[in-house]
């Protein structure tokens, strides 16, 4: 069976690097909050042009940590998509905050920006893009935005690790970026991760404390806060891939125009991104009018693809208290009935992404 991601198959090519930095950690004698989480710290907000990273327990960790700093809390409404992975959202919800959705653009999936300033209310307090799929959203215009009105903006990264707009990294425009290492996301780690970008000293400060306890350290608590730090493991191994991350995203993009070469007027492709897009593809996701009986030929022929997302974040059961019904984003709606991801990492093989294709096209 193609798999949607190969991480065995990553691992033939960083075996030895990946044991000697777990062992590294192992030998150490420190696995919390040590040095490996305080290199891969300084090379992520090196790397992503941000002031600071804050490394946290999982993208959502990430979200929830970034939002509290950013002083969001009840009855403050946050904007945000959707046409998302749940946690987005979750994030929202933990602060007793309201999410307020705004429909998508159909060719990139991502936040309709032009349809955000409609929605600002005395009451809104931040802006939560999500740059899903690996496509940046319109930072351009939500920064104009945030700017006007005086908002916070939190970026999702989850999906979006090295993505940029005009060599500008994904979260470095707005307030906090929130990233995940999920093993399959495109820098992945070998269990749950995340971490927090952000340019202001203050609130750099404030995450760090609300990810230890509300500690600083000495068994002082200066405020209440969580369990949720990267491990020393993690990080060793995130550092090993963190060298190859351009790497791996330049080929994800190589087997994306790929696939957009075979399939260009059979189907709608994902938007590449206009001129300045750096897309980096966490997800090959196309829209097909038979989408269901397309997936099942595909696993009739052992290719695995995968509905992200099925249903819309408004329309999930565990929302169903916010009273949203279908019709309120028909964009997203639309989206969730048409979607399909097919299977693209690094290492997959030009000849599979050609089969795959021929399977897609004969339908
Ligand atoms: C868009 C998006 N946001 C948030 C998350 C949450 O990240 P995690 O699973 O690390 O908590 C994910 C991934 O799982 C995601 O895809």
């Amino acid at each position: 069976m193609v798999p949607m991601v190969d991480l065995k198959r990553q691992l033939e090519d960083i075996r030895d690097e990946v044991l000697s930095s777990v062992r590294d950690v192992i030998e150490s004698g420190q696995y919390i909050l040590g040095k490996k989480v305080e290199e891969f710290e300084g090379r992520t907000a090196e790397y992503t042009g941000a002031a600071h990273a804050v490394a946290v327990a999982s993208g959502t960790d990430a979200l929830h940590l970034a939002l509290k700093a950013a002083g969001i809390g009840p009855g403050d409404e946050v904007i945000t998509t959707p046409f998302t992975f749940f946690s987005t959202v979750e994030a929202i919800l933990y602060l007793r905050a309201v999410p307020v959705f705004v429909d998508i653009e159909p060719d990139t999936f991502n936040i309709d920006s032009n349809a955000i300033e409609r929605r600002i209310t005395s009451r809104t307090k931040a802006i939560l893009p999500v740059h899903i799929f690996g496509c940046p959203a319109d930072m351009e215009l939500i920064m104009q935005l945030a700017g006007k009105h005086g908002l916070k903006v939190i970026e999702d990264c989850a999906q979006s690790f090295g993505a940029s707009l005009y060599g500008k990294k994904t979260g470095s425009f707005g307030d906090a970026g929130c990233f995940s290492f999920y093993p399959s996301k495109n820098l992945g780690a070998y269990g749950d991760g995340g971490l927090v970008t952000i340019n202001d000293d203050a609130m750099a400060s404030q995450i760090r404390l609300l990810r230890n306890h509300g500690s600083a350290g000495g068994y002082i608590h200066n405020t209440l806060g969580f369990n949720s730090r990267l491990d020393e493991v993690q990080a060793a191994i995130l550092l090993v891939k963190l060298r190859r991350i351009d790497e791996y995203n330049d080929k994800r993009r190589r087997k994306a125009a790929l696939y957009s070469e075979l399939l260009a007027g059979h189907v709608a492709c994902p938007a590449a991104g206009s001129e300045g897009i750096q897309h980096v593809f966490h997800q090959y996701t196309i829209r097909h009018p038979k989408r269901d009986y397309l997936k099942e030929l595909l696993r009739e022929k052992q290719v695995s693809s995968m509905v992200y997302y099925p249903i819309p974040v408004h329309l999930q059961p565990a929302m169903a208290f916010m009273g949203h019904k279908e019709g309120d984003f028909p964009e997203a709606e639309k989206a969730a009935r048409q979607v399909l991801s097919l299977p693209i990492y690094p290492e997959l093989e030009n000849s599979v992404v050609e089969m795959i294709a021929e399977i897609v096209r004969s339908v």
